[in-house]
């Protein structure tokens, strides 16, 4: 199997508030467990970022199905390709709040003030992504 990560970013379609959120991580810890792909979402108010890691097959039938999805549009990929480990082995979807301390974390690797992943650059997504993989084991128990 070659492991496989997807990462994309795409823009909200309408206001979608944290029950919706609490909704998309349900479905996707449930699909995503038994497909066993793992990934981070994050989400600002107007734009998605994820990551999806797992087999090629698996990361690609379930990119399909999001792109299909109503409540965002506009995917663009930021990186696809074969990758030597995973950045979320503990998360069938992992979520990186909107919090001060995310908006810090992207300043360190986003270019202007407002967070705009479609502005970023695949070596930058994937050097933020590194970063919330280690922020998020850190705060494990
Ligand atoms: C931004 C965003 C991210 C999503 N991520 C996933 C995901 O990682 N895995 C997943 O199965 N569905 C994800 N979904 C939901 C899918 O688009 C779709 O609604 C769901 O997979 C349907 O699953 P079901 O057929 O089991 O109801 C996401 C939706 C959105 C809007």
């Amino acid at each position: 199997m070659s492991l496989t990560r997807i990462v994309y970013c795409s823009e909200s379609v309408k206001h979608i508030g944290s029950n919706e959120i609490s909704d998309i991580l349900d479905v996707s810890r449930t699909n995503n467990a038994k497909q066993a792909v793992s990934g981070v979402l994050l989400f600002n108010s107007d734009y998605f970022l994820q990551c999806l890691e797992g087999s090629r097959a698996a990361v690609n039938s379930i990119y399909c199905r999001i792109c299909c999805d109503q409540r965002h549009h506009n995917a663009q990929l930021l990186a696809y390709g074969e990758v030597s480990e995973r950045l979320f082995s503990a998360w069938s979807m992992a979520y990186i709040p909107w919090t001060e301390a995310t908006r810090t974390m992207i300043a360190q690797y986003a270019s202007g003030s407002e967070f705009n992943p479609y502005h970023m650059s695949s070596e930058s997504v994937i050097r933020l992504l590194e970063a919330f993989g280690r922020s998020l084991l850190k705060s494990e128990p």
